[in-house]
């Protein structure tokens, strides 16, 4: 099953996807993670990236879509997999088209994560991350200790663009580069609205709902 997580900034993505790939056993495909990584590796692409990614903007369309170019041909794909964070732009939505035609495949559900703009500031504001891609929040998704990550026990860290100029900034592109996805998507009936307020497990719930239903 090949899924798109699509969503604002803060909206879940990557809390959500963690838990598909326990139940659905297909990996997680997020490039704001392998950006990062890049970042942290101070690889080329590292470096550039990083100009745009602090300053809340996209990374230019050719890197990203080389990114899943190259990713989604890995072996551990072959049953599918979860885009989390691609595509952002309707030039990088019609790239992973042709891609997957070119492959004989398609996409099986775009999950459209709708949380409100006043939640979003909050739970950014207040996300701690680890280097594993788990995600947490100070108030709304505690580790069990403090700065640990429960999930490989990393050190936990505040991500650089979760600063509110920037949030600002990522929001506003959202709405203008991102959210049109939705009515692409919609025009190829794909788009499952999934309402992303409330428990973490309600949410998991819908969306297990919606690919499976
Ligand atoms: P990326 O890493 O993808 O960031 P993003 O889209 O801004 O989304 P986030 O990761 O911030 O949010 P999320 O939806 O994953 O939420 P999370 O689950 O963590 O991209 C970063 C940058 O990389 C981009 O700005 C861009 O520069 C570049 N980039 C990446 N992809 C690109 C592309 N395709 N094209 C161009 N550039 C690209 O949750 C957020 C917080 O809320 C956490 O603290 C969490 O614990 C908490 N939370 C989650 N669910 C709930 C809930 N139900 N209730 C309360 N709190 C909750
Ligand atoms: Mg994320």
């Amino acid at each position: 099953m090949n899924l798109i997580l699509l969503g604002p900034p803060g909206a879940g993505k990557g809390t959500q996807a963690k838990k598909m790939v326990e139940k659905l056993g297909i990996p997680q495909i997020s490039t704001g993670d392998i950006l990062r990584a890049a970042v942290k590796e101070g690889t080329a692409m590292g470096i550039e990236a990083k100009k745009y990614m602090d300053a809340g903007k996209l990374v230019p369309d050719e890197v990203v879509i080389g990114i899943i170019r190259d990713r989604i041909k890995e072996a551990d794909c072959a049953k599918g997999f979860i885009l989390d964070g691609f595509p952002r732009t309707v030039a990088q939505a019609e790239a992973l088209d042709e891609m997957l035609k070119g492959m004989g495949q398609d996409i099986d559900h775009v999950i459209s994560i709708e949380v409100p703009d006043s939640a979003l500031l909050e739970r950014l504001t207040g996300r701690r991350m680890c280097s594993c891609g788990a995600s947490y929040h100070i108030m709304f998704n505690k580790p069990k200790q403090e700065g640990i990550c429960d999930l490989c026990g990393g050190k936990l860290y505040h991500r650089d663009d979760d600063k509110e100029e920037a949030i600002t900034e990522r929001l506003v592109n959202y709405h203008r580069q991102t959210a049109p996805l939705i009515d692409f998507y919609t025009k190829k009936g794909k788009v499952r609205p999934i309402p992303g307020t409330g428990s973490v497990d309600d949410i998991f719930a819908a969306i297990m709902d919606a690919v499976e239903g």
